[in-house]
């Protein structure tokens, strides 16, 4: 939540910044501005709302300004009004801060300031850092400390070390205009290098652009930027020697592509998604006349999956929906009693643990703050017990390079591609093919199902990209239309079972956050017990209904609800029959097996989310209220 970005260079600052802004506004966007440098003076533009506001502003001022810092905001502390816009500054304005994060002790940090007579302007917790650097420039010894790169850099470390939280920061001073220092502690940031100008942004989107060296700092790790290079150093003040990498991704990865939206664009980048991990995960000359080992490679050592007895997994939002999927296939398939957790709660109640249980914290951006907590916490719990305790830690994540990646030792990695629109699409299809992959080894391991069976799953697999791209051709033009209808719907109900009980949770969670449209998902089974008040011939209900399992019992739930006047809209492979007597309007999708499924039938229900928001004129990648990573509790 909340992005920041800074530059130092050769170039205007401005447009840097906001072009930066605009590629992080994903993390939030209740409010935006920068600081730059200029004639001796910080130049700080704000304003409440997406960052068209502050361009609107900034065209009114010149600055050939080549220093700043920007922000772009998702409110925790204080309304998202323009006092509350970062940057911050001090009392004499020579200082900005921008902050994505927490500071969680900055209550009794304000009071210490007020007590010396410091006036706060704002509501946030940002504003007492500007303050305290300010203070602690005052007190400086002179001369500063002979290991300190400078005093402002002095000034700013000594008040790092009063802050508690989760924090990543950037500051600059007028009066010390040739530096800029960002620090990171446990929310991201990164460092660019370009020739002869540096940056820092909360995300590589944001510089892509100008460079693809770049430098993710560690927790507690700030670093000095002056038009002259990178130094980075811990919060005891030592250098650090650090190299930038290169980073794979390029600047039109995350631009539209034609399409009217980031959602768009992705849902149907999603065969490609399903190919790549197809590529990763699974052998290719692998088959059951020969085979000798796992026909997945995650490169992970196999010690953390011996004797395993249980499995627990943690996750929020999409993320706990592909984990459900996950449940239902390392259960079915490889045999293992799996629970999955909300990690909100999980953090405060955890489950039992035995020396054979694995944890896995399943989060696409890696960021999200509640599974990162959790995660913490077992980590925690694991230690000074036994190596078997401490080995069974695996995540799962789109970002390698997240706070996650630098948690966990064992990753595996989902092979999405950057995901700009708020809503997950690609990553969550890509959550669902990890899940196949680690089901299929784990099933293998565990000897649960024969060789036959696990090459009939990846064949079906190797089949899907083309069977997802024909459902999106299919269903485009269709789920368009439906829009229409349900442009003024105010409640919708998802049912499924089985497999495709978390793929109706997904529908709904994508018509609510995209669209403002109340929706639930329900198993089908669940409705009778109470739902079903709810229904009437307002209430349209989308139920997923594919051969197997469930097929026959999903069908007569659905003809519950179509006794209560509600319209029906099936997803499924059955075009005639039963299923075209019972449903108004029809999903249909390929015939593929029930395990399989769930890849193939949320990609109607994310279209129709897609058409219902775009439908009512909504901002369907940035979403009211809501951010990409949420980065606090
Ligand atoms: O980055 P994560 O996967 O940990 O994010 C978890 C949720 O915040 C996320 O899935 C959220 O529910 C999305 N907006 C869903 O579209």
């Amino acid at each position: 939540m909340c992005g920041i970005v800074g530059y130092i260079g050769t170039q205007a600052a401005t447009e840097i910044l906001l072009a930066g802004l605009e590629k992080l506004e994903y993390r939030g966007y209740d409010s935006a501005g920068i600081a730059t440098i200029w004639e001796g003076e910080v130049n700080c533009i704000r304003a409440k709302g997406k960052l068209h506001n502050l361009r609107s502003k900034l065209e009114l001022v010149e600055s050939p300004s080549q220093i700043g810092i920007g922000h772009t905001r998702w409110a925790t502390h204080g309304k998202p009004e323009e006092r509350n816009a970062h940057p911050h500054m001090d009392a004499t304005l020579r200082i900005a801060v921008v902050q994505n994060g927490i500071i969680e002790n900055y209550r009794e940090l304000r009071e210490e300031l007020k007590a010396k007579g410091y006036v706060f302007r704002s509501d946030t917790d940002t504003e007492v850092i500007p303050h305290l650097i300010a203070e602690s420039l005052k007190n400086l010894p002179s001369p500063t400390l002979a290991t300190s790169p400078s005093p402002f850099f002095e000034a700013v470390r000594q008040v790092v070390g009063k802050l508690q939280g989760a924090f990543a920061i950037a500051v600059l001073s007028a009066d010390f205009p040739d530096e800029l220092i960002a620090i990171r502690q446990q929310a991201p940031l990164v460092i660019g290098f370009g020739q002869g100008e540096f940056f820092c942004a909360s995300d590589t989107p944001a510089i892509v652009s100008y460079t693809r060296a770049v430098l993710p700092l560690d927790n507690g790790e700030m670093a000095r930027l002056t038009p002259l290079g990178v130094e980075v150093y811990d919060f005891a003040g030592i250098r650090l020697k650090k190299q930038p990498r290169l980073l794979n991704l390029s600047p039109t990865m995350v631009e539209k592509q034609g399409f009217k939206h980031f959602m768009l664009k992705e849902i149907y980048e999603q065969p490609g998604v399903v190919r790549a991990s197809l590529d990763a995960y699974f052998k290719a000359d692998w088959t059951a006349a020969n085979a000798e080992g796992s026909p997945v490679n995650l490169n992970i050592d196999g010690e953390i999956f011996s004797d395993l007895e249980q499995i627990q997994i943690v996750a929020c939002g999409t993320s706990w929906h592909a984990a459900l999927v996950g449940k239902y296939l390392l259960e079915q398939l490889a045999g293992i009693p799996t629970q999955v957790q909300y990690a909100s709660e999980f953090r405060y109640a955890p489950s039992p643990i035995t020396a054979n249980t694995l944890t896995i914290g399943v989060t696409q951006s890696g960021e999200t703050a509640d599974t990162l907590a959790a995660l913490a916490m077992e980590k925690e719990r694991r230690q000074g017990k036994e190596a078997k305790y401490q080995v069974r830690l695996l995540g799962i994540t789109n970002r390698p390079e997240s706070s996650l990646g630098h948690m966990v030792p064992r990753i595996i990695n989902t092979l999405a591609g950057i995901e700009i629109g708020v809503a997950a699409t690609k990553t969550f299809i890509a959550q669902l093919m990890a899940f196949y992959a680690l089901a299929v080894d784990l099933a293998y391991r565990q000897k649960t199902v024969t060789p036959e069976k696990l090459e009939y799953i990846i064949n079906g697999l190797r089949q899907i990209p083309k069977e997802i791209e024909a459902t999106l051709e299919s269903q485009e033009k269709l789920t368009e239309l439906l829009a229409h209808d349900f442009a003024e719907t105010t409640d919708f109900i998802f049912l499924g079972r089985g497999i495709n009980f978390p793929i109706a949770l997904e529908g709904a969670l994508k018509l609510k956050e995209i669209s403002y449209i109340h929706a639930e998902g329900y198993p089908a089974g669940e409705m009778k017990h109470g739902p079903i008040a709810l229904l009437d011939a307002k209430v349209p209900v989308v139920a997923i209904a594919v051969p197997g399992s469930v097929y026959e019992k999903v069908i007569s739930n659905s003809q519950e609800a179509k006794a209560r006047d509600s319209r029906l809209i099936g997803v499924t492979p059955i075009e005639d029959g039963e299923a075209a007597e019972i449903f108004n309007d029809l999903l249909p999708i390929a015939n593929v097996d029930e395990l399989l499924s769930p890849i193939l039938t949320v990609i109607p229900l994310q279209l129709l989310a897609y058409h219902i928001a775009a439908r009512r004129g909504l901002d369907v990648d940035q979403p009211r209220n809501l951010a990409k990573s949420v980065t606090v509790e």
